[in-house]
């Protein structure tokens, strides 16, 4: 019988990386394999049968750790490694309540997703889904009939709104800076002194939404901003206006926005992340020439894949050893 720990591995990490590396030196695992699984998430069924008498989860999101998982997994599991910032699909109370170690992966993804925030928001508000959908089907010719075809709106002279100016928010309006918007509106739960490094303005929601062409959302998931954006808040902001959300898709209402797109009550939306995931082909929303989607790719860039990787390998492996994790859930510091 072997003395490895052993360690599974919910999704296909870098074969050539750090991690792997440092992985099959130490323990005995046990990686999903999407090419034979055939999808890239491992299926709930096949995960809960996975994790039973491991060690150690390296997990990728959006895997659920709650009781059922942990129970699946049995007494011996000690350490779990989110390769996430986001914290909502695990049950961090009952992990602590069974002494199971938690880290995550801070800072080492937050340039990407602010590169992909900014992506995201030039590529709704420059109408590249409805360009690209024109080369496709052959009318790219024929419709561009006077100079005012496909235009979108400026982000310079514009009014943006933070929701959430924390690490990713903060990048955010540092890149923003950069295209000369006129007013930086921030809101969150407290004013923070680094928001004068980017002329960043701490106002209520509600200010945000009335005054904002653009509102980007950056902020972390709780069970009291769940549909922050509603039917509600839809109706406070400028119908002018460009929501972009790289947070959680629990952040939004979906039918709420679908409605103010469709009616116009709202310019254009573009949304990274969405509930649940993926969205089925046929919803709504993806009917929809204003509403640019994306599979969740915020933090996908190559480098920051890798140091996630990496970094949730160092939590294990700390973990596993029984030494403090570099770096554990902020419950558990
Ligand atoms: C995060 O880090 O929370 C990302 O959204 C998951 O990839």
């Amino acid at each position: 019988m072997s003395a490895r720990p052993k360690l599974y591995i919910n999704q296909g990490i870098p074969e050539d990386g750090e991690a792997i590396k440092l992985y099959r030196k130490q323990c005995e695992i046990t990686m999903y394999d999407e090419k034979k699984g055939g999808v890239v998430s491992v299926p709930r069924e096949e995960f809960l049968r996975s994790v039973k008498g491991v060690d150690a989860i390296h997990l990728a999101y959006p895997a659920k750790i709650d009781n059922e998982a942990l129970d699946a997994a049995g007494p011996q599991l000690k350490v779990i490694g989110t390769m996430s910032v986001g914290l909502d699909h695990l049950d961090l109370a009952e992990c602590s309540r069974r002494n199971v170690k938690v880290g995550y992966t801070p800072d080492v993804l937050t340039d990407a997703v602010a590169e992909a925030a900014i992506a995201l928001t030039l590529a709704t508000a420059r109408r590249h889904k409805e360009g690209m959908a024109d080369v496709k089907n052959g009318v790219w010719g024929s419709t561009w009939s006077n100079s005012l075809y496909l235009c979108g709106k400026d982000i310079k002279g514009s009014t943006v709104g933070i929701v959430g100016l924390g690490r990713i928010g903060f990048e955010v309006a540092k890149r923003l800076k950069a295209f000369g918007i006129n007013r930086l509106l921030y809101c969150g739960r407290t004013h923070k002194d680094y928001a004068s490094e980017v002329d960043g303005e701490f106002v209520a929601f509600d200010d945000l939404l009335r005054q904002s062409d653009f509102v980007i959302a950056c902020c972390s998931i709780n069970p009291s901003n769940h549909k922050l954006f509603n039917a509600e808040a839809f109706k406070k902001m400028k119908s002018s206006a460009i929501l972009v959300n790289v947070s959680r898709g629990i952040l939004i209402d979906q039918d709420a926005l679908y409605d103010a797109l469709k009616t116009g009550e709202l310019h254009a939306a573009g949304i990274d992340v969405t509930t649940p995931e993926p969205l089925p082909v046929d919803h709504p929303l993806l009917t929809l020439p204003n509403c640019t989607v994306l599979p969740h790719l915020g933090s996908a860039s190559i480098n920051a894949r890798h140091a996630m990787a990496n970094l949730t390998a160092r939590n294990i492996l700390a973990g596993l050893k029984g030494d403090p994790l570099p770096a554990p859930v902020p419950s558990q510091k």
